[in-house]
């Protein structure tokens, strides 16, 4: 392992907006946090958006800079792109974001019933090889599991390159009669971004993609 990964896995230690398990403190049981996060995290009682496979956490560094009546929690498995996120926000101050390192297949040992008002899916990888459709973070598999959690009417947002993605995610909202709110398969060149702040926000890979001239698809749905 790189000098510079080592150093960041040690910063990630010291920082109080990470949290970290060890995996058996999580694997088929709660997490002290689970139905807590906004009185002992963030000691608020304010509603809880995550960001799922944050990478180094652009939404949920963003998205809680330009509103903070509101918290967020961006997770992914990756600590040394973490820290990027966890470093930015401890340097503003941000209060209201917080970073979770586990694999999103854990993700219901985290939050209780209604705990999470909002979720954003930043450009997951696509899972498009056969038989890895149980891996996409659409998939009906992980979107029962968002239900567990995700309080009546609450949002998710995808914006991904990938638009066998979007399509695939259009087909199992449509499957499953889910109600959808927004849907561009291109929301640069349509304006749609112009028109919502958390839009413009660009990830990591978003500016590689753009760069690349890709077209950056959105959708906005509910589960029920
Ligand atoms: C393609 S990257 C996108 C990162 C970031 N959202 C961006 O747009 O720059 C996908 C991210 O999801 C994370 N990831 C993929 N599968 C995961 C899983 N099962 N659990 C947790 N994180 C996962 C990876 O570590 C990676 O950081």
């Amino acid at each position: 392992m790189g000098k510079d990964k080592l150093r960041k896995f040690a910063e990630n230690l010291t920082f109080e907006n990470l949290v970290q398990p060890d995996f058996d403190d999580i694997f088929h049981r709660d997490h002290p946090l689970k139905g807590r996060w906004a009185a002992d995290f963030f000691n608020n009682t304010n509603p809880l958006t995550l960001e799922l496979g944050c990478g180094r956490g652009e939404y949920t560094v963003g998205l809680g800079a330009a509103d903070p009546t509101r918290n967020f929690l961006g997770i992914d498995i990756k600590g040394a792109r973490m820290w990027r996120g966890a470093k930015t926000a401890t340097e503003m101050g941000l209060a209201n974001v917080g970073f979770l390192r586990t694999r999103i297949e854990f993700i219901e040992s985290f939050f209780g019933p209604g705990e999470v008002s909002q979720i954003w899916i930043t450009f997951p990888d696509p899972q498009l090889k056969k038989g890895r459709e149980k891996k996409r973070l659409t998939s009906p598999l992980f979107l029962a599991r968002y239900a567990r959690f995700l309080r009546p009417g609450g949002v998710i947002h995808l914006k991904t390159d990938s638009r066998e993605l979007h399509d695939y995610t259009l087909e199992v909202i449509a499957a499953n009669g889910l109600p959808l709110a927004v849907a561009s398969t291109d929301i640069y060149g349509t304006g749609l971004a112009d028109t919502d702040h958390a839009l413009k926000i660009k990830t990591a890979y978003e500016r590689c993609f753009l760069e690349e001239g890709k077209p950056i698809t959105y959708l906005r749905f509910t589960l029920a």
